[in-house]
């Protein structure tokens, strides 16, 4: 019993372990370090706010939850040349398609 009891907590701690490292490291790419400062900077929110009702664009994004639901959005941004190279810098386009292969990684909670 006490071992079983040892063990179940060994695999709590382990997995705690593992999911932090996966939200706070994966390949160096985090939703706060490299997304969020992105989608929710005024090149985006000139046109994607809800705050601001004047506003052309449909999506309010810049949280995680947004930039989730609407991803598949935004990968195709940056394959469009049209939105791309106005929008994205080469350093960006490559950070956000990074954390996105790592699984998209939400740190934006622990800060
Ligand atoms: C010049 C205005 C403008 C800017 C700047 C802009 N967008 Fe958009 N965006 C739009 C419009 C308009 C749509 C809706 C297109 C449609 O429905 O066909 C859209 C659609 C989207 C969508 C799909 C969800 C939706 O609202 O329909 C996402 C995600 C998105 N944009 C992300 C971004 C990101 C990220 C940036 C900044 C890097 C950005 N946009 C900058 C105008 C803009």
């Amino acid at each position: 019993m006490r071992r079983r009891i040892l063990s179940s907590m060994a695999i709590a701690l382990l997995a705690t372990a593992c999911t932090s490292r996966m939200l706070l490291t994966s390949e160096g790419r985090t939703y706060s370090r490299n997304v969020q400062p992105v989608t929710s900077d005024q090149r985006c929110k000139d046109c994607h706010s809800l705050k601001d009702k004047n506003k052309k664009a449909p999506a309010d994004i810049g949280t995680y939850s947004t930039d989730k639901i609407y991803f598949n959005d935004i990968r195709a941004m940056l394959d469009d040349p049209k939105y791309a190279k106005d929008l994205f810098t080469a350093e960006e386009i490559q950070d956000i398609i990074d954390w996105n292969a790592a699984g998209r990684p939400d740190d934006s909670r622990t800060f």
